[in-house]
C-alpha cells in the first residue's frame, strides 16, 4: 500500500468532496460530517462517475405510509440508475453479495509527519580509536 497526499485538510471541510487522480485512477474523497471516505469514481453497475452522486442515508419503513431516513450521510447514490453504496465499505445496497465500489483508506495526518516521511536509513555506530575511524556492524 502506498500513501498519497490528496490536499490540505482546509480544502475538504465537512460537506465537501473532491475528485483527484492518483496513479491514473480517479478517486472521490468525501468529508461527511468529519468522517472521511475515499471511493473509486466508477460505478460497478454501469461505469458512471459515481462520485458526482448524491450523499444520502438509508430509507427504512415498517409499512405503508411509514418511512424514515437513517444513517444519514453514509450512502452514495449513483447518478445513473440510483443504486446506493455504503460509503465506508463500498458495498452495494442493491446487490450486496456481488457488487461493490472500490474503497480506499483515508485519514488526516499532520503535515510534519508527511515532511519527515516513514523512511529511515540504516545506521551504524562510528567511533575513533587511536588514529582510526571504526564502524561497527
Ligand atoms: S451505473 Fe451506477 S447504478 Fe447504474
Amino acid at each position: 500500500m502506498s500513501r498519497h497526499v490528496v490536499c490540505p485538510a482546509a480544502e475538504l471541510p465537512p460537506g465537501a468532496r473532491k475528485v483527484v487522480v492518483v496513479d491514473g485512477r480517479e478517486i472521490g474523497v468525501f468529508n461527511v460530517e468529519g468522517r472521511l471516505h475515499a471511493l473509486l469514481n466508477r460505478c460497478p453497475h454501469g461505469g458512471a462517475a459515481i462520485c458526482s452522486g448524491v450523499v444520502t442515508g438509508l430509507s427504512q419503513s415498517s409499512g405503508p405510509g411509514d418511512y424514515r431516513l437513517e444513517r444519514r450521510g453514509e450512502f452514495l447514490r449513483c447518478p445513473w440508475h440510483g443504486w446506493e453504496f455504503d460509503m465506508a465499505t463500498g458495498q452495494s445496497w442493491c446487490d450486496p453479495r456481488r457488487t461493490k465500489v472500490r474503497s480506499f483508506e483515508v485519514k488526516l495526518e499532520a503535515g510534519s509527519d508527511l515532511v519527515m516521511g516513514p523512511y529511515v536509513a540504516e545506521r551504524y555506530p562510528v567511533t575513533v580509536e587511536d588514529a582510526y575511524v571504526v564502524v561497527d556492524f
